[in-house]
C-alpha cells in the first residue's frame, strides 16, 4: 500500500501536534504512546517487524473453558474489534471470543495515554494489553490476535485488514469523552480528526479490501440531543408541503466529541449509498457496570472503570462517590434524562448486530440502550441502595459545567435490538448493590481530587488540574 503523503500526511501531522496538551512533560502526541509509536515506525516499508506487534494469546488447547461461556455460536466468524483495549471493547472481545468468534483486537492504546497525560487512573488495576490477551489464552484456551496501531495510519490499518480478513468490524476506536473534547482547541481538533478520519479510513479499508465486511460502528444517543419530540431509531418520516420522505433524524449534539459521531454517521450513510457497504450505526446510551462473566474470570482480565470527571460516566461515578463518602455530584437541576445500559447488554447488542448483519447498501441505525433515567433518578437509587449497605450518601447540586437542558422532554425508541432478541439486564437493586460492593472493594484506589468537574464548556480553554498533572491554559 502507498505511504500516506500530501494533504493527508499534513493533516495527520497537525493531528499528532494537536493532541500535545500542556507542559513539556505532557507534550506527548497521543500516537507517541510507546506501542503506538512503535507501530508507526515499523509500518512503512517492512512487513517483518509488523509481526512483532501481533501478539497471539497463548492458545493452550487443553485449558479449561470459562464456566458458562463456551457456547460456540460464533462459528469462527472473523471479527476485528477496533478499540478492543477500551472499556466496551475489552468486554466485547472476550464475550465474542468465548462464544466461538475469531477475534482480532486493533488498538493504539491511546486511552491509556490520556490517563498519563491528565494524571487520571482507572478504579481497577488493569493489566497491559499484551498481558491481558495472554492471560485470556491461558484461562479460556481461545486465541485473540492483538494488533497495536492507529487506524488513522492507513498503512497500518490496511495491513491489519489484509492479514486478518474480517467478516465484521466492530469500531469502538475513538476518543470518547465529551469533557476531553471541550478542554481546549487542541483537544477538540484531536477528537474530531482522530474520530472522523479514523472512521473514513475504516470505510475505505472495507470498500477497497473487503467490501462484504459488515461495519458495526459505535455512535451515541448524544448525537440526537434532547428534542421536544420522540427520538426515532436513526430515521424519521416527514411530510412537508404535501410530500413525504424518510430522512436521517435531526442531530443536535452537545460537544465536539458528540459532533464527531454525527460527522461519522453522515460519512457512513454516504459510504453505504455510494459503495453499497453493509453498515450498522449503534447509537449507544451511557454504559454502566464493569463485571462481565469473562472479565471476572481472572484478576488480569479485569476491565477498566473510570470515575473521574473527564472519562467517568454518570452511574459509575455516583457509585464510587457513594463508596468513598463523597457527595453525589448532580450537575445543575439534575433533570437531564438519558438512555442507559449495563455493560453486559453492550456486549450482547454487539453480538446481535454481528449475527444479523445489515444489507449491502444499508446504513441501519439501532438505539442501543435499555432504560431512560434522569440524573436525579440515579442519585436517588444510589442513595437508597447505599443506605442499605450502611453508607451515608448525600447529594449536592453543583453548577453545570456543560451547556445542556436540565429539564426537558425525553422519549427515545429502542425496540430494534429487542426485536432481534436482546433481553435486557435492567437496573435493579441487586445491580446497584453489586456495583457498590465492587466500588467499596477498590475504594483505596480512589483519588477524590479526580471527582469534581474539571472542564467547563463555557470557559474553554480551561486549566485541568488533577492530582499529579495539569493541562495548562495556552
Ligand atoms: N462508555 C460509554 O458509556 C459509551 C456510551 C456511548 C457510546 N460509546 C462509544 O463506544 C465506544 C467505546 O467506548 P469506551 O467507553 O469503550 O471508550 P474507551 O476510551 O475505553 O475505548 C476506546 C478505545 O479505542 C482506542 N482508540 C482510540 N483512538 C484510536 C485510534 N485512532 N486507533 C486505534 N485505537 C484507538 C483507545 O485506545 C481505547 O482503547 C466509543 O466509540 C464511544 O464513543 C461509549
Amino acid at each position: 500500500m502507498a505511504a500516506v503523503c500530501g494533504p493527508q500526511a499534513r493533516l495527520m501531522e497537525q493531528r499528532a501536534a494537536a493532541v500535545a496538551p500542556g507542559s513539556a512533560a505532557l507534550r506527548v502526541p497521543a500516537r507517541a504512546a510507546p506501542a503506538a509509536a512503535a507501530a508507526r515506525q515499523v509500518a512503512a516499508p517492512a512487513a517483518a517487524p509488523r509481526r512483532a506487534l501481533r501478539v497471539a494469546a497463548a492458545a493452550t488447547t487443553d485449558a479449561p473453558p470459562v464456566q458458562g461461556t463456551a457456547h460456540n455460536n460464533g462459528g469462527g466468524t472473523r471479527v476485528m474489534i477496533i478499540g478492543g483495549d477500551g472499556y466496551c471493547g475489552w468486554a466485547t472481545a472476550l464475550h465474542l471470543s468465548a462464544r466461538g468468534y475469531a477475534v482480532c483486537i486493533v488498538d493504539n492504546l491511546v486511552r491509556r495515554n490520556y490517563d498519563l497525560q491528565l494524571g487520571l487512573d482507572t478504579l481497577t488495576p488493569i493489566a497491559s494489553a499484551h498481558d491481558r490477551v495472554r492471560k485470556w489464552g491461558e484461562v479460556s484456551g481461545k486465541h485473540i490476535d492483538l494488533q497495536v496501531g492507529d487506524i488513522c495510519d492507513w498503512e497500518f490499518l490496511s495491513q491489519a485488514f489484509t492479514s486478518f480478513k474480517p467478516d465484521a468490524v466492530v469500531h469502538f476506536g475513538e476518543q470518547r469523552s465529551a469533557p476531553y473534547s471541550m478542554i481546549d482547541r487542541q483537544h477538540a481538533v484531536y477528537t474530531q480528526s482522530n474520530n472522523v478520519l479514523g472512521t473514513i479510513n475504516v470505510l475505505y479499508a472495507i470498500k477497497e479490501l473487503n467490501p462484504d465486511c459488515h461495519l458495526v460502528k459505535l455512535g451515541t444517543m448524544g448525537e440526537y440531543g434532547t428534542p421536544n419530540i420522540d427520538i426515532e431509531e436513526g430515521y424519521i418520516t416527514i411530510t412537508h408541503n404535501g410530500r413525504t420522505d424518510t430522512l436521517p433524524y435531526p442531530k443536535q449534539a452537545g460537544s465536539f466529541y458528540h459532533l464527531s459521531k454525527v460527522h461519522d454517521s453522515h460519512n457512513m450513510h454516504f459510504a453505504a449509498r455510494a459503495w453499497k457497504l453493509p453498515i450498522t450505526d449503534l447509537n449507544q446510551g451511557v454504559v454502566y457496570g464493569v463485571r462481565t462473566e469473562e472479565t471476572m474470570a481472572d484478576k488480569a482480565l479485569i476491565n477498566r472503570y473510570d470515575y473521574d470527571a473527564i472519562f467517568g460516566t454518570a452511574l459509575n461515578r455516583f457509585v464510587v462517590q457513594a463508596a468513598v463518602g463523597h457527595p453525589l455530584t448532580v450537575y445543575g437541576k439534575g433533570g437531564q434524562t438519558r438512555g442507559f445500559l449495563d455493560i453486559r447488554d453492550t456486549v450482547r447488542c454487539i453480538q446481535i448486530a454481528i449475527d444479523n448483519p445489515a444489507n449491502k447498501g444499508e446504513m441501519r441505525v439501532f438505539n442501543q440502550f435499555t432504560e431512560m433515567w434522569s440524573v436525579n433518578d440515579l442519585a436517588r437509587i444510589v442513595t437508597t441502595e447505599g443506605s442499605k449497605l450502611g453508607l451515608n450518601v448525600k447529594t449536592i447540586n453543583i453548577p453545570n459545567p456543560r451547556v445542556e437542558a436540565e429539564e426537558h422532554y425525553y422519549n427515545a425508541k429502542n425496540t430494534k435490538l429487542q426485536d432481534l432478541g436482546l433481553v435486557p439486564n435492567l437496573l435493579g437493586d441487586a445491580i446497584v448493590d453489586s456495583l457498590l460492593e465492587f466500588a467499596i472493594e477498590y475504594k483505596d484506589r480512589v483519588r477524590p481530587e479526580l471527582i469534581k468537574p474539571a472542564v467547563d464548556w463555557r470557559k474553554s480553554p480551561v486549566t485541568v488540574a488533577t492530582g499529579t498533572a495539569a493541562v495548562v491554559k495556552q
